[in-house]
Parts: C-alpha cells; sequence; structure tokens
C-alpha cells in the first residue's frame, strides 16, 4: 500500500481573483520507506505538492491520501492531528527558533503535543543526526550543515512516517549538501519514513530512489 497518493491532483490559486494553475492533473503515490526527489525548476509547483502531500492544504479537485486517509474527508482536528502524527517538514531554512536551544528546538513538537517523554526522544534524535553535543547551543552557534541537523531531528522526532523536504540543501555547500543528503538516504533505509524532497538539483536528485520531474506543474 502507498504510504502517500495523489490521484488526478490539480491545485489553483486565486490572486486578485484570477486563477494561476500551480499544478494540473498531478498522479503520484511512494511507498513506505521510499526517497524521492521532486525536480524542477522555481515555480513548476514542487512546494504546492509538497504541502498536499502533508495534508496542509487542499487540492483544487483530484484526491490526496495519506497513510490510508483521505485528507478531504476529515474535519479540521482530524488533520491537524494526522499532519502532528504524520508528518515531519525541513526546510531550506532550517525555521529553527533563536530564542530557543538546540535540544528545546527538537523537543517543542513533542511539547506542543503534551507528551512527557519529550525529553529522551530529542536526546535519541540528536545522536541520530550525531548533534548530541550540540544540546545546550543555540542555533547562531552552529554551521548550517548543523542546523540542517538540529532540523531534521526535530522533524523525525515523533517518527512520523512522512518527511517533507523543501530544497533542504539550497542553503549549504557540495560538501555539507552531500552529508544532509547521506542522511536522508539513511532515514529512508533505516527507519522506514518515505521522504519527499524537492529540489532543482539534479545532483541533490540522485541520491533518491526515484525521481519525478515537474514542468509547469506537470509531471514531465
Ligand atoms: N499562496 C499562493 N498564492 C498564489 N499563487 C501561488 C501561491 N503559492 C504558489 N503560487 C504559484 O503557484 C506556482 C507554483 O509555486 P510553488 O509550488 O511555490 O513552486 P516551486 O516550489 O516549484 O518554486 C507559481 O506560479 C507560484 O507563483
Ligand atoms: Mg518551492
Amino acid at each position: 500500500m502507498s504510504l502517500f497518493r495523489l490521484d488526478h491532483v490539480t491545485k489553483q490559486y486565486f490572486t486578485e481573483g484570477r486563477p494561476v494553475s500551480a499544478l494540473t492533473d498531478v498522479s503520484l503515490d511512494a511507498a513506505r520507506g521510499e526517497f524521492v526527489a521532486l525536480v524542477g525548476r522555481s515555480g513548476c509547483g514542487k512546494s504546492t505538492l509538497l504541502n498536499l502531500a502533508g495534508a496542509m492544504d487542499f487540492p483544487t479537485s483530484g484526491t490526496v491520501t495519506l497513510d490510508g486517509v483521505e485528507t478531504s474527508s476529515l474535519n479540521d482536528a482530524a488533520l491537524t492531528r494526522l499532519r502532528r502524527d504524520k508528518v515531519g517538514f525541513i526546510f531550506q531554512s532550517f525555521q529553527l527558533l533563536p530564542a530557543l536551544s538546540v535540544i528545546e528546538n527538537v523537543e517543542l513538537p513533542l511539547m506542543l503535543a503534551g507528551r512527557a517523554d519529550a525529553r529522551p526522544l530529542s536526546k535519541d534524535a540528536l545522536r541520530w543526526v550525531e548533534m548530541e553535543d550540540y544540546a545546550s547551543r543555540r542555533p547562531f552557534q552552529l554551521s548550517g550543515g548543523q542546523m540542517q541537523r538540529v532540523a531534521i531531528a526535530r522533524a523525525l522526532v515523533h517518527s512520523p512516517s512522512l518527511l517533507l523536504a523543501d530544497e533542504p540543501t539550497g542553503n549549504l555547500d557540495t560538501t555539507t549538501s552531500d552529508l544532509i543528503l547521506g542522511l536522508l538516504r539513511r532515514v529512508a533505509r533505516e527507519t522506514s519514513t518515505t521522504i519527499l524532497m524537492a529540489t532543482h538539483s539534479d545532483e541533490a536528485a540522485a541520491m533518491a530512489d526515484t525521481i519525478v520531474h515537474l514542468r509547469d506543474g506537470r509531471i514531465a
């Protein structure tokens, strides 16, 4: 069974009353533990597709199914729960909170979910990305690659089934990018997390199991 699946998905945004087609008739699915790279130029619809796959937004037409659940069938509370339990997100700009320490950043999603085991799980997650020695540092005291490793720990701390990565190496040099991509490769293999990664780099995409090309909102 697919971990996520898009069936004939179309997404239009309305700006000043005019429709903009971000995705047109996109069908795509991924298995548990599969690492999928979504490649295409800026504006081709990559972030839109990630947001739909992660139940952050709804398609204009077509359906999105995440872990066997069709997202449009859920009410707001169920949708929030689905996202919180099943999805992790990492970004080009890391998006760590500057006022919090490394371990507090990683703990935050668990604290917000009211979990009592936030500290031990966060330590495990930091150990997994080999950042346990930096637990009490603040984000500004880290390199870009280290910040992305912390962001990966935060995204995985609740053991999501889907990790969405939106241009995760866009702000990193080649050597650091390779390290982060190698880590994502390991995440998919060793934890069976499905990864959907948006990138405009063919080199980054080469690390994935499956490469999907998007052009002007359509699968090429
Ligand atoms: N919230 C929005 N409102 C209006 N248009 C949007 C919005 N988000 C994205 N778009 C448009 O949809 C298209 C796809 O954008 P996006 O998914 O961000 O592409 P990518 O991530 O590949 O750069 C672009 O034309 C973009 O301008
Ligand atoms: Mg984008």
